[in-house]
Protein backbone atom coordinates (compact mmCIF):
# COMPACT_ATOMS: atom_id res chain seq x y z
CA UNK A 1 0.00 0.00 0.00
CA UNK A 2 1.57 3.25 -1.06
CA UNK A 3 1.60 5.51 2.64
CA UNK A 4 1.75 9.28 2.55
CA UNK A 5 5.64 9.26 2.51
CA UNK A 6 5.38 7.75 -1.77
CA UNK A 7 3.26 10.83 -2.30
CA UNK A 8 4.98 12.82 -5.43
CA UNK A 9 3.56 16.28 -6.82
CA UNK A 10 3.26 19.62 -6.36
CA UNK A 11 2.87 21.03 -2.30
CA UNK A 12 -1.08 22.15 -2.02
CA UNK A 13 -1.83 24.48 0.90
CA UNK A 14 -5.63 24.79 0.28
CA UNK A 15 -7.64 27.17 2.57
CA UNK A 16 -5.20 26.39 5.69
CA UNK A 17 -6.13 28.50 8.65
CA UNK A 18 -3.75 28.11 12.16
CA UNK A 19 -5.43 30.03 15.46
CA UNK A 20 -3.80 29.72 18.46
CA UNK A 21 -6.77 30.71 21.16
CA UNK A 22 -8.03 33.42 19.72
CA UNK A 23 -4.92 35.03 17.75
CA UNK A 24 -4.88 33.99 13.69
CA UNK A 25 -1.03 32.96 13.15
CA UNK A 26 -1.93 32.01 9.56
CA UNK A 27 -5.12 33.62 7.60
CA UNK A 28 -6.92 31.57 5.58
CA UNK A 29 -3.74 30.36 3.16
CA UNK A 30 -4.05 28.92 -0.45
CA UNK A 31 -0.97 28.37 -2.31
CA UNK A 32 0.35 25.54 -4.89
CA UNK A 33 4.01 25.08 -5.35
CA UNK A 34 4.99 23.66 -8.69
CA UNK A 35 7.27 19.92 -8.19
CA UNK A 36 11.00 20.80 -7.98
CA UNK A 37 10.50 24.71 -7.76
CA UNK A 38 12.61 26.91 -5.16
CA UNK A 39 10.22 29.25 -3.37
CA UNK A 40 10.80 31.48 -0.79
CA UNK A 41 8.36 32.52 1.65
CA UNK A 42 9.19 36.19 2.83
CA UNK A 43 7.67 38.16 5.14
CA UNK A 44 8.99 39.78 8.60
CA UNK A 45 8.95 38.18 12.38
CA UNK A 46 5.92 37.09 13.38
CA UNK A 47 3.91 36.74 10.04
CA UNK A 48 3.13 33.08 10.16
CA UNK A 49 6.52 31.89 7.69
CA UNK A 50 7.56 29.07 10.54
CA UNK A 51 3.95 28.28 11.60
CA UNK A 52 3.20 27.81 7.69
CA UNK A 53 6.35 25.25 7.66
CA UNK A 54 5.18 23.32 11.00
CA UNK A 55 2.22 22.46 9.08
CA UNK A 56 3.66 21.22 6.25
CA UNK A 57 6.21 18.75 8.06
CA UNK A 58 3.18 17.96 10.28
CA UNK A 59 4.56 19.46 13.20
CA UNK A 60 1.38 21.25 13.62
CA UNK A 61 -1.99 20.77 12.19
CA UNK A 62 -4.26 23.41 10.65
CA UNK A 63 -7.30 24.54 12.14
CA UNK A 64 -9.34 24.22 9.09
CA UNK A 65 -7.86 23.56 5.85
CA UNK A 66 -5.70 20.80 3.89
CA UNK A 67 -2.66 20.00 2.77
CA UNK A 68 -1.06 17.96 -0.22
CA UNK A 69 1.23 16.47 -2.39
CA UNK A 70 -0.02 15.63 -5.56
CA UNK A 71 -3.40 14.12 -4.82
CA UNK A 72 -2.15 12.67 -1.62
CA UNK A 73 -4.29 14.73 1.14
CA UNK A 74 -1.41 14.89 4.03
CA UNK A 75 -3.35 16.58 6.77
CA UNK A 76 -4.18 14.74 10.04
CA UNK A 77 -0.65 12.63 9.38
CA UNK A 78 2.34 12.22 11.59
CA UNK A 79 5.89 13.99 10.48
CA UNK A 80 7.63 10.67 10.16
CA UNK A 81 4.78 9.29 7.57
CA UNK A 82 5.55 12.36 5.21
CA UNK A 83 7.76 12.86 2.41
CA UNK A 84 8.84 16.09 4.03
CA UNK A 85 12.40 16.86 5.92
CA UNK A 86 12.98 20.48 7.54
CA UNK A 87 16.68 22.52 7.87
CA UNK A 88 16.59 24.42 11.14
CA UNK A 89 18.42 27.80 11.77
CA UNK A 90 19.68 26.03 15.22
CA UNK A 91 21.53 22.43 12.59
CA UNK A 92 20.43 20.43 15.64
CA UNK A 93 23.33 17.50 14.70
CA UNK A 94 23.96 15.00 17.26
CA UNK A 95 27.29 16.24 18.89
CA UNK A 96 28.61 12.81 19.82
CA UNK A 97 28.33 11.45 15.82
CA UNK A 98 30.60 11.76 13.45
CA UNK A 99 29.58 14.05 10.27
CA UNK A 100 29.17 10.56 8.10
CA UNK A 101 27.24 9.40 10.94
CA UNK A 102 24.93 12.03 11.80
CA UNK A 103 23.98 11.80 7.89
CA UNK A 104 23.20 8.21 8.11
CA UNK A 105 21.58 8.82 11.33
CA UNK A 106 17.78 8.72 9.06
CA UNK A 107 18.54 5.97 6.75
CA UNK A 108 19.71 3.45 9.02
CA UNK A 109 16.55 4.03 11.58
CA UNK A 110 14.66 3.28 8.59
CA UNK A 111 16.00 0.37 7.85
CA UNK A 112 18.61 1.17 5.00
CA UNK A 113 21.83 -1.37 4.98
CA UNK A 114 23.26 0.80 2.50
CA UNK A 115 23.12 4.00 4.90
CA UNK A 116 26.77 4.83 4.48
CA UNK A 117 27.09 4.93 0.80
CA UNK A 118 23.93 7.05 1.09
CA UNK A 119 25.74 9.31 3.24
CA UNK A 120 28.79 9.49 1.83
CA UNK A 121 26.86 10.52 -1.67
CA UNK A 122 24.69 13.23 0.07
CA UNK A 123 28.42 14.63 1.36
CA UNK A 124 29.56 14.84 -1.69
CA UNK A 125 27.07 16.47 -2.96
CA UNK A 126 26.78 19.38 -0.61
CA UNK A 127 30.69 18.71 -1.01
CA UNK A 128 31.84 17.80 2.56
CA UNK A 129 32.96 14.07 1.81
CA UNK A 130 36.92 15.13 3.13
CA UNK A 131 34.75 16.07 6.42
CA UNK A 132 33.05 12.57 6.73
CA UNK A 133 34.91 11.52 9.94
CA UNK A 134 34.66 14.70 11.91
CA UNK A 135 32.82 15.77 14.60
CA UNK A 136 30.47 18.49 14.64
CA UNK A 137 31.73 21.10 17.32
CA UNK A 138 35.21 20.26 14.50
CA UNK A 139 33.25 21.89 11.43
CA UNK A 140 32.74 25.67 10.54
CA UNK A 141 28.91 27.13 11.04
CA UNK A 142 28.84 27.36 7.51
CA UNK A 143 29.92 22.95 7.45
CA UNK A 144 27.46 22.12 9.88
CA UNK A 145 24.70 23.49 8.05
CA UNK A 146 25.72 21.96 5.36
CA UNK A 147 25.16 18.68 7.06
CA UNK A 148 22.17 19.41 8.66
CA UNK A 149 20.86 20.13 4.80
CA UNK A 150 23.08 16.62 4.14
CA UNK A 151 21.48 15.05 6.60
CA UNK A 152 17.40 16.04 5.32
CA UNK A 153 18.45 15.28 1.79
CA UNK A 154 19.92 11.92 2.28
CA UNK A 155 15.63 11.04 2.38
CA UNK A 156 15.17 12.18 -0.28
CA UNK A 157 12.18 14.18 0.99
CA UNK A 158 9.67 15.00 -2.21
CA UNK A 159 9.92 18.64 -0.38
CA UNK A 160 12.81 19.75 1.96
CA UNK A 161 11.49 22.49 4.35
CA UNK A 162 14.37 25.66 5.36
CA UNK A 163 13.68 27.98 8.00
CA UNK A 164 15.78 30.60 8.61
CA UNK A 165 18.52 28.02 7.68
CA UNK A 166 21.36 31.18 6.84
CA UNK A 167 20.55 32.68 9.78
CA UNK A 168 23.12 32.36 12.02
CA UNK A 169 25.91 32.70 9.70
CA UNK A 170 27.39 35.98 8.90
CA UNK A 171 27.12 38.37 5.64
CA UNK A 172 29.66 36.73 3.57
CA UNK A 173 29.08 32.93 4.53
CA UNK A 174 25.44 33.93 3.87
CA UNK A 175 25.88 34.76 0.56
CA UNK A 176 28.30 31.35 -0.26
CA UNK A 177 25.40 29.27 1.06
CA UNK A 178 23.10 31.07 -0.92
CA UNK A 179 24.59 30.51 -4.51
CA UNK A 180 25.49 26.92 -2.40
CA UNK A 181 21.48 25.95 -1.53
CA UNK A 182 20.71 27.37 -4.85
CA UNK A 183 22.91 24.95 -7.27
CA UNK A 184 21.97 21.64 -4.61
CA UNK A 185 18.55 22.60 -5.27
CA UNK A 186 18.71 22.74 -9.16
CA UNK A 187 21.21 19.69 -9.02
CA UNK A 188 18.66 17.34 -6.74
CA UNK A 189 15.74 18.52 -8.31
CA UNK A 190 13.55 18.71 -5.51
CA UNK A 191 11.35 21.24 -3.69
CA UNK A 192 12.67 23.68 -1.55
CA UNK A 193 10.46 25.91 0.33
CA UNK A 194 13.08 28.32 1.90
CA UNK A 195 11.68 30.60 4.91
CA UNK A 196 13.64 34.08 5.07
CA UNK A 197 12.89 37.88 6.67
CA UNK A 198 15.96 38.72 4.28
CA UNK A 199 14.13 40.13 0.84
CA UNK A 200 17.56 40.19 -0.66
CA UNK A 201 18.31 36.06 -0.04
CA UNK A 202 14.96 35.03 -1.49
CA UNK A 203 14.87 37.29 -4.18
CA UNK A 204 18.41 35.92 -5.21
CA UNK A 205 17.50 31.89 -4.33
CA UNK A 206 13.90 31.83 -4.89
CA UNK A 207 12.15 30.91 -8.70
CA UNK A 208 9.07 32.20 -6.90
CA UNK A 209 8.23 34.70 -3.80
CA UNK A 210 5.35 34.42 -1.56
CA UNK A 211 5.82 37.85 0.47
CA UNK A 212 3.68 37.47 3.99
CA UNK A 213 1.95 39.77 6.19
CA UNK A 214 -0.28 39.07 8.96
CA UNK A 215 -0.65 35.24 8.05
CA UNK A 216 -1.54 36.40 4.35
CA UNK A 217 -0.02 36.21 1.40
CA UNK A 218 0.42 39.51 0.22
CA UNK A 219 1.89 38.59 -3.52
CA UNK A 220 3.48 36.09 -5.11
CA UNK A 221 5.65 35.58 -8.34
CA UNK A 222 8.44 36.12 -9.87
CA UNK A 223 11.31 38.02 -7.91
CA UNK A 224 11.63 40.31 -10.88
CA UNK A 225 8.30 40.83 -11.65
CA UNK A 226 7.51 41.64 -8.22
CA UNK A 227 10.42 44.22 -7.97
CA UNK A 228 9.04 45.74 -10.59
CA UNK A 229 5.38 46.04 -9.85
CA UNK A 230 4.40 45.64 -6.16
CA UNK A 231 1.01 45.20 -5.63
CA UNK A 232 0.20 46.07 -2.11
CA UNK A 233 2.33 49.59 -0.39
CA UNK A 234 3.40 46.52 2.11
CA UNK A 235 5.42 44.73 -0.78
CA UNK A 236 6.51 48.11 -2.15
CA UNK A 237 8.25 48.79 1.16
CA UNK A 238 9.44 45.05 1.62
CA UNK A 239 10.86 44.46 -1.49
CA UNK A 240 13.72 46.48 -2.15
CA UNK A 241 12.38 50.48 -1.53
CA UNK A 242 10.01 52.55 -2.98
CA UNK A 243 9.73 56.15 -3.30
CA UNK A 244 5.44 56.20 -2.28
CA UNK A 245 3.36 59.15 -2.07
CA UNK A 246 -0.65 59.48 -1.58
CA UNK A 247 -2.62 61.27 -3.73
CA UNK A 248 -5.82 61.24 -5.72
CA UNK A 249 -6.61 60.12 -8.98
CA UNK A 250 -7.84 62.91 -11.07
CA UNK A 251 -8.30 61.44 -14.45
CA UNK A 252 -6.62 59.86 -17.68
CA UNK A 253 -4.28 60.90 -20.33
CA UNK A 254 -4.28 57.50 -22.81
CA UNK A 255 -2.77 54.77 -21.41
CA UNK A 256 -1.98 56.48 -18.14
CA UNK A 257 -3.95 57.57 -14.72
CA UNK A 258 -3.50 60.82 -14.24
CA UNK A 259 -2.88 62.02 -10.12
CA UNK A 260 -2.98 64.64 -7.69
CA UNK A 261 0.39 64.21 -5.03
CA UNK A 262 0.42 67.07 -2.95
CA UNK A 263 -0.71 69.36 -5.95
CA UNK A 264 2.25 67.60 -8.15
CA UNK A 265 0.41 66.09 -11.71
CA UNK A 266 1.85 62.32 -12.40
CA UNK A 267 1.24 59.56 -14.76
CA UNK A 268 0.82 55.98 -14.12
CA UNK A 269 0.48 53.47 -16.58
CA UNK A 270 -2.92 52.43 -16.08
CA UNK A 271 -1.49 48.31 -16.53
CA UNK A 272 0.65 49.33 -13.34
CA UNK A 273 -1.89 51.32 -11.22
CA UNK A 274 -4.38 49.14 -9.18
CA UNK A 275 -6.72 51.77 -8.46
CA UNK A 276 -8.74 53.64 -11.01
CA UNK A 277 -10.46 56.31 -8.86
CA UNK A 278 -10.11 57.79 -5.61
CA UNK A 279 -7.37 57.67 -3.23
CA UNK A 280 -3.90 55.94 -4.58
CA UNK A 281 -0.93 55.67 -3.51
CA UNK A 282 2.03 56.58 -6.01
CA UNK A 283 5.74 54.70 -5.91
CA UNK A 284 8.76 55.16 -8.13
CA UNK A 285 11.60 53.17 -7.21
CA UNK A 286 14.73 55.13 -6.23
CA UNK A 287 17.09 53.51 -8.92
CA UNK A 288 14.60 54.80 -11.82
CA UNK A 289 14.68 58.42 -10.47
CA UNK A 290 17.41 61.30 -11.92
CA UNK A 291 18.44 63.80 -10.21
CA UNK A 292 19.67 67.26 -12.63
CA UNK A 293 19.98 70.73 -11.90
CA UNK A 294 17.81 72.28 -14.23
CA UNK A 295 14.52 71.08 -15.08
CA UNK A 296 14.65 68.75 -18.10
CA UNK A 297 18.52 68.43 -17.19
CA UNK A 298 17.89 65.44 -16.49
CA UNK A 299 17.80 62.76 -19.34
CA UNK A 300 17.47 59.37 -20.21
CA UNK A 301 21.57 58.50 -20.43
CA UNK A 302 20.41 55.58 -22.94
CA UNK A 303 18.00 57.28 -24.79
CA UNK A 304 18.94 60.78 -24.46
CA UNK A 305 15.49 62.18 -23.81
CA UNK A 306 13.81 64.18 -20.83
CA UNK A 307 12.15 61.73 -19.13
CA UNK A 308 8.82 63.02 -18.70
CA UNK A 309 7.45 63.74 -14.76
CA UNK A 310 9.91 65.94 -12.63
CA UNK A 311 9.50 67.35 -9.39
CA UNK A 312 11.93 69.70 -7.61
CA UNK A 313 13.33 68.52 -4.41
CA UNK A 314 16.30 69.82 -1.69
CA UNK A 315 19.14 67.19 -1.03
CA UNK A 316 19.03 66.51 2.29
CA UNK A 317 22.12 63.84 2.02
CA UNK A 318 24.42 62.30 -0.41
CA UNK A 319 26.50 58.81 0.76
CA UNK A 320 28.81 57.79 -2.38
CA UNK A 321 28.13 53.93 -2.14
CA UNK A 322 31.05 52.56 -5.13
CA UNK A 323 28.87 52.03 -7.80
CA UNK A 324 26.27 53.88 -7.11
CA UNK A 325 25.61 57.55 -5.22
CA UNK A 326 22.56 57.13 -2.72
CA UNK A 327 20.95 60.82 -2.23
CA UNK A 328 18.14 61.83 -0.01
CA UNK A 329 16.03 64.28 -1.27
CA UNK A 330 12.93 66.48 -0.15
CA UNK A 331 10.21 66.60 -2.33
CA UNK A 332 7.33 69.49 -1.90
CA UNK A 333 5.56 67.48 -0.05
CA UNK A 334 7.67 67.28 2.82
CA UNK A 335 8.45 63.42 2.32
CA UNK A 336 12.25 62.35 2.15
CA UNK A 337 12.59 60.01 -1.46
CA UNK A 338 15.82 58.22 -1.97
CA UNK A 339 17.40 57.90 -5.82
CA UNK A 340 20.60 56.13 -6.58
CA UNK A 341 22.62 57.30 -9.50
CA UNK A 342 25.09 55.03 -10.98
CA UNK A 343 28.43 56.10 -10.97
CA UNK A 344 28.88 56.25 -14.89
CA UNK A 345 30.62 59.85 -15.38
CA UNK A 346 33.85 60.42 -14.86
CA UNK A 347 32.79 64.27 -13.52
CA UNK A 348 29.56 63.48 -11.44
CA UNK A 349 27.24 66.33 -10.80
CA UNK A 350 28.70 67.78 -7.64
CA UNK A 351 25.27 68.14 -5.14
CA UNK A 352 25.78 69.09 -1.43
CA UNK A 353 23.08 68.42 1.29
CA UNK A 354 20.91 72.18 0.54
CA UNK A 355 21.25 72.12 -3.03
CA UNK A 356 18.02 72.77 -5.39
CA UNK A 357 17.67 69.52 -7.76
CA UNK A 358 15.10 68.60 -10.12
CA UNK A 359 14.06 64.77 -10.04
CA UNK A 360 13.02 63.10 -12.73
CA UNK A 361 11.59 59.39 -14.13
CA UNK A 362 9.98 58.39 -16.95
CA UNK A 363 6.23 57.90 -15.85
CA UNK A 364 6.53 54.30 -17.79
CA UNK A 365 8.46 53.16 -14.43
CA UNK A 366 5.70 54.57 -11.42
CA UNK A 367 3.00 52.25 -10.16
CA UNK A 368 -0.09 52.57 -8.02
CA UNK A 369 -1.22 50.70 -5.47
CA UNK A 370 -3.99 50.90 -2.95
CA UNK A 371 -3.68 53.88 -0.08
CA UNK A 372 -5.66 52.10 1.80
CA UNK A 373 -3.72 50.59 4.79
CA UNK A 374 -0.88 52.21 3.99
CA UNK A 375 -1.04 54.75 6.91
CA UNK A 376 0.47 52.75 8.95
CA UNK A 377 3.74 52.48 6.83
CA UNK A 378 3.63 56.09 6.95
CA UNK A 379 7.02 56.45 8.51
CA UNK A 380 8.38 53.43 7.95
CA UNK A 381 9.13 54.07 4.38
CA UNK A 382 12.25 55.40 5.39
CA UNK A 383 12.91 53.82 8.59
CA UNK A 384 15.79 51.75 8.11
CA UNK A 385 17.56 54.92 6.96
CA UNK A 386 19.20 57.54 9.29
CA UNK A 387 18.03 60.98 7.34
CA UNK A 388 20.00 64.08 8.50
CA UNK A 389 18.63 67.22 8.93
CA UNK A 390 18.75 69.72 6.50
CA UNK A 391 21.42 72.38 7.05
CA UNK A 392 19.85 75.78 8.53
CA UNK A 393 21.70 77.72 5.12
CA UNK A 394 23.10 76.39 1.90
CA UNK A 395 26.82 76.36 1.47
CA UNK A 396 26.13 78.54 -1.54
CA UNK A 397 24.29 81.51 0.93
CA UNK A 398 27.29 80.67 3.22
CA UNK A 399 29.92 81.55 0.74
CA UNK A 400 28.33 83.84 -1.76
N1 LIG B 1 2.31 27.67 19.78
C1 LIG B 1 1.92 28.95 19.68
N2 LIG B 1 1.05 29.48 20.56
C2 LIG B 1 0.65 30.76 20.46
N3 LIG B 1 1.06 31.60 19.50
C3 LIG B 1 1.94 31.15 18.61
C4 LIG B 1 2.42 29.81 18.64
N4 LIG B 1 3.27 29.64 17.61
C5 LIG B 1 3.33 30.82 16.97
N5 LIG B 1 2.52 31.72 17.57
C6 LIG B 1 2.32 33.11 17.13
O1 LIG B 1 1.97 33.12 15.78
C7 LIG B 1 2.58 34.21 15.09
C8 LIG B 1 3.38 33.69 13.94
O2 LIG B 1 4.52 33.00 14.43
P1 LIG B 1 5.59 32.35 13.45
O3 LIG B 1 4.88 31.46 12.48
O4 LIG B 1 6.63 31.72 14.29
O5 LIG B 1 6.15 33.63 12.70
P2 LIG B 1 7.46 33.83 11.80
O6 LIG B 1 8.11 32.48 11.60
O7 LIG B 1 6.97 34.43 10.53
O8 LIG B 1 8.34 34.77 12.55
C9 LIG B 1 3.41 34.94 16.13
O9 LIG B 1 2.68 36.05 16.60
C10 LIG B 1 3.61 33.93 17.22
O10 LIG B 1 3.75 34.54 18.47
MG1 LIG C 1 10.01 31.82 12.12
Amino acid sequence: MAGFREATGDLRIEDVTKSFGDFTAVDDLTLSVPRGSFFALLGPSGCGKTTTLRMVAGLEQPTSGRILIGDTDLTGSRPYERPVNTVFQSYALFPHLSVRDNVAFGPKRRGHKDALAMADQTLELVQLQHLAGRKPAQLSGGQQQRVAVARALVNRPEVLLLDEPLGALDLKLRRQMQVELKRIQTEVGLTFIHVTHDQEEAMTMADTVAVMNHGRIEQMGPPAAMYDLPATAFVANFVGQSNLGEGRVTGRDGDFVVADVHGSTVKIPASRCAVTDGRVLFGVRPEKVHLGRTSHDVIDRDRKVALGDDLQATVLDVSFIGVATQYLVQVPSGATWSVYEQNLDVDPIDLRPGDQVWIEWDPAHAFGVAAEGAEILAGSVLADRTIPTPPAETPQDATS
